[in-house]
């Protein structure tokens, strides 16, 4: 038994920062984003309206639409986020009650920019082991609120959004999910923000609570383990990378896709983006991009995707999948 797709959905804030903008705010060019990352804009939330919980509604209100379902018939609720506006109740049981799902399980997952697949992975073997039928995945972030807005070689890169997907048991099949997940914590300190809720002094929050990156260590191991994984995958499923349609690839950097897409010989027309007017939006960033090709016209049935993400932790992984 397996999860399918049935509906897809997002939400985007409606404040637009340009690279225009950010050049008014640090030391930097729309020139030396675009070639270093292929970002030209991303979505800023509204800190009142556009909250983790309000962006992961709209996104999953969306995607109940595009099923067709009631959403009665949801009976799990997972949300990935590491930018969650509440520490408790968690996120998906914000959604829950918003939504009217009343007979879904709830629970929330950390995982940074892999927490999508994370919870995606987890929903599809709560499906196969029969603990749930109709399962509403989301990831939503709100980045903004985290950033060192004085950092210019972090503050370009992110945006805020939220995507949502409705997996439903296919009963009449014996396909099985296919996924591989990994982790190094080893190298954990190469992308770290700590709590601000654990700080006492106010010099102590200014100095470990922003967001901290080594962007050459983090593009290295994204470039090699990728394709590593990918290929892996492909190996322990026997799926023979040449069948797959589109490789939908978490929205770091254009460099990074164009990186992997050397290393597996694999055409970038096999690669969809949308980072240019998203930047990295974390955890939504897959949801989002095949909402939008679904949107566009651009993803068919039956169509063979191969999902694949990586980010703090560092944690990092690949699933296979059908539309
Ligand atoms: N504008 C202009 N110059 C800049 C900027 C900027 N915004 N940012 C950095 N620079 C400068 C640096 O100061 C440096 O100057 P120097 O040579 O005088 O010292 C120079 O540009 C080169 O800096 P690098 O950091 O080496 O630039 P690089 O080519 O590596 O690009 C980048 C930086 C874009 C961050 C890249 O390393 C990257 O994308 N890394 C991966 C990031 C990523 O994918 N993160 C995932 C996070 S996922 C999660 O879990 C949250």
């Amino acid at each position: 038994m397996i999860g399918r797709i049935k509906g897809l959905g997002s939400y985007l804030p409606s404040k637009i920062l340009t690279n225009q903008d950010l050049e008014k705010m640090v030391e930097t060019s729309d020139e030396w984003i675009v070639e270093r990352t292929g970002i030209r804009e991303r979505h800023i939330s509204d800190p009142n309206t556009e909250t983790v919980s309000e962006m992961a509604i709209k996104a999953s209100r969306a995607a109940i639409e595009d099923a067709g379902i009631d959403p009665l018939e949801i009976d799990f609720i997972v949300v990935a986020s590491t930018t969650n506006n509440m520490v408790f109740p968690t996120t998906a049981c914000l959604v829950q009650g918003a939504i009217g799902a009343d007979n879904a399980q709830c629970f929330d997952m950390s995982s940074a920019c892999p927490g999508f697949l994370t919870a995606f992975n987890v929903a599809q073997n709560f499906i196969t082991a029969g603990q749930c039928k109709t399962a509403l995945v989301i990831g939503s972030e709100c980045l903004s609120n985290y950033l060192d807005w004085t950092d210019r070689g972090t503050c370009i890169l992110f945006g805020d959004a939220a995507g949502a997907m409705i997996l439903q048991a296919d009963e009449e099949t014996d396909d099985f999910h296919k996924c591989i997940m990994k982790a190094d914590g080893k190298r954990y300190g190469c992308l770290k923000c700590e709590s601000k809720m654990q700080r006492i002094s106010e010099e102590d929050i200014k100095e470990k609570s922003r967001f901290y990156m080594e962007g050459r260590e983090v593009f290295k191991f994204a470039a090699t383990e990728v394709p590593k994984v990918i290929l892996e995958l492909c190996e322990k499923y026997s799926i023979d990378l040449n069948d797959i349609d589109k490789l939908v690839l978490h929205q770091a950097n254009k460099r990074i896709i164009e990186a992997v897409s050397k290393r597996l010989s694999v055409p970038m027309d096999k690669f969809p983006m949308n980072i240019e007017r998203t930047g990295n939006t974390s955890a939504a960033s897959i949801p989002v991009l095949l909402t939008e090709l679904k949107d566009a016209g651009e993803l068919k049935r039956g169509e063979k995707l191969i999902l694949s993400s990586f980010g703090a932790g560092l944690t990092w992984g690949a699933a296979y999948i059908e539309y």
